[in-house]
């Protein structure tokens, strides 16, 4: 397997700052936008903006002590504990105000900056760590932003490459081993629950060359979809009818348009398709006559070079991702149209696969084996074991930073959330005697 160079500290400075670019722009807003609470599945954003400070300051500058004095009072300090405070309390909390929290972000950043000047460039996993914590919330708080009512704040996003005409069927993968999952030594800044690579058999599939799209998913709302419970898992047909889910959230009643950040626009047909909870995409993989995919087959399909008998580090190879490979960063706004990244393309030819949407799978949230938490202990672990709860989602969507996601990564949420920028792509049994 490939061995990557450790990163420089000039790069994990990069890397933060990219970081803190992004979370000023999504809070360059006045106090009432900012403190407001625009869903109860959300934080207020100076939530947000406070938070990424405060797991700033535990981590690089306390080496995780929560017990040490930080830069804020230990009783503002704890309104920040995510597993203290659920979402929808959060507004009712005495928070900084957002010119307070920004002057924290500032007062912390120095510090942060003076300590990684002075770290050995072998210890820079705790700065990456926080790097994408905050990356992390970039997200979320974009997904605050979606679910906000009123006029246009982002604007309607920087321009994709185009489309083009590709099959939207599905490939074989055939049976056989693979590695899954990285070491450190393969990827750095790789988060506990990636952890290690490991060997793992999987029987022959199929598995859909581009996600589920738009026009697609269409078809299924306008064939009655979510009318019939045969689609449906128990739980998921439960969920159907007691909150009323008729079709993706922000969609118009009619299936032709769609609201993305405060703008109405005609639905693009050939466009994955987002906002869709786990429940939906069972349902529509069901109809399809499919399912959806487990994780470990996603990402054999995603890096593993059937060729070689290794993994790449990219779907498409060991280079570095650019725009013209995948729609990460967040700067677009939206998915790409499906065929926009040929270049990026896996080894088995599937496509899309980084970036654009997050893609459910059929796979519950576990640790690997031999897994060991990384200093922030309770980031995975408290996740782990509870396949009623989470599901995993793989590949990242449009909306995470280009450090912060690798084939690797395991995102997880429970299986009703939609307000994330989720979709997902099909996959298919080969039976055994197909000979594969
Ligand atoms: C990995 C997205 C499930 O936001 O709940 C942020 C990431 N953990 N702060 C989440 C996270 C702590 C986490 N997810
Ligand atoms: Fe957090």
């Amino acid at each position: 397997m490939p061995t990557r160079e450790t990163p420089t500290r000039e790069a994990t400075a990069r890397g933060l700052a990219d970081a803190r670019v992004r979370t000023e722009r999504l809070t360059a807003f006045d106090t009432a936008e900012l403190t407001r609470q625009h869903s109860p599945l959300m934080s207020p954003l100076v939530w947000d903006l406070a938070h990424i400070g405060q797991q700033e300051d535990l981590w690089l500058l306390r080496a995780g002590d929560a017990s040490a004095q930080g830069v804020l009072p230990g009783a503002v300090e704890k309104l920040y504990d995510a597993f203290e405070h659920p979402r929808a309390e959060r507004v009712t909390l005495p928070l900084l105000t957002p010119d307070e929290a920004r002057g924290f972000l500032g007062d912390v950043r120095g510090r942060v900056l003076d300590a990684l000047n002075a770290a050995p460039e072998d210890e820079l996993f705790p700065f990456a760590m926080v790097e994408q914590h905050e990356q992390m919330h970039v997200e979320t708080m974009l997904a605050t932003h979606q679910l906000r009512d009123g006029e246009a704040l982002l604007g309607a996003g920087a321009p994709l490459p185009a489309g083009r005409a590709v099959p939207h069927d599905s490939v074989l993968v055939p049976a056989g081993e693979f590695v899954l999952g990285v070491d450190a030594a393969d990827e750095p800044f790789s988060l506990d629950n990636e952890r290690p690579a490991h060997v793992v058999h999987l029987p022959a599939f199929r598995i859909g060359r581009v996600p589920v799209t738009n026009a697609a998913y269409r078809r299924f709302v306008e064939a009655g979809g979510y009318d019939e419970t045969r689609w449906w898992s128990d739980a998921g047909w439960t969920h159907r009818t007691e909150t009323g889910l008729e079709r993706p959230q922000f969609w118009s009643a009619d299936n032709a348009s769609r609201r993305r950040f405060g703008i109405v626009e005609e639905l693009p047909a050939d466009e994955p398709v987002q906002h869709v909870c786990f429940f939906e995409a069972q349902a529509y993989a069901r109809w399809a006559g499919a399912r959806l995919p487990t994780e470990q087959e996603w990402e054999k399909a995603c890096v593993w070079d059937p060729a070689l008998r290794r993994r790449r580090r990219w779907p498409w190879g060991e280079s570095d991702w650019t725009p013209a490979l995948a729609n990460l960063g967040g700067a677009a706004l939206r998915p790409a149209t499906i065929g926009a990244y040929p270049a990026g393309a896996s080894a088995y030819g599937v496509e899309q696969l980084m970036g654009d949407v997050w893609e459910w799978t059929s796979s519950s949230f576990d640790p690997w084996p031999d897994f060991a938490p990384m200093l922030y202990r309770q980031y995975s672990a408290p996740f782990f074991g509870k396949p009623d709860e989470f599901r995993v989602l793989r590949g990242g969507s449009w909306a995470v930073g280009g450090n912060a996601v690798r084939p690797s990564f395991r995102n997880w949420d429970l299986p009703i959330r939609r307000q994330i920028f989720t979709g997902f792509r099909l996959a298919y049994d080969v039976p055994a005697d197909a000979g594969v």
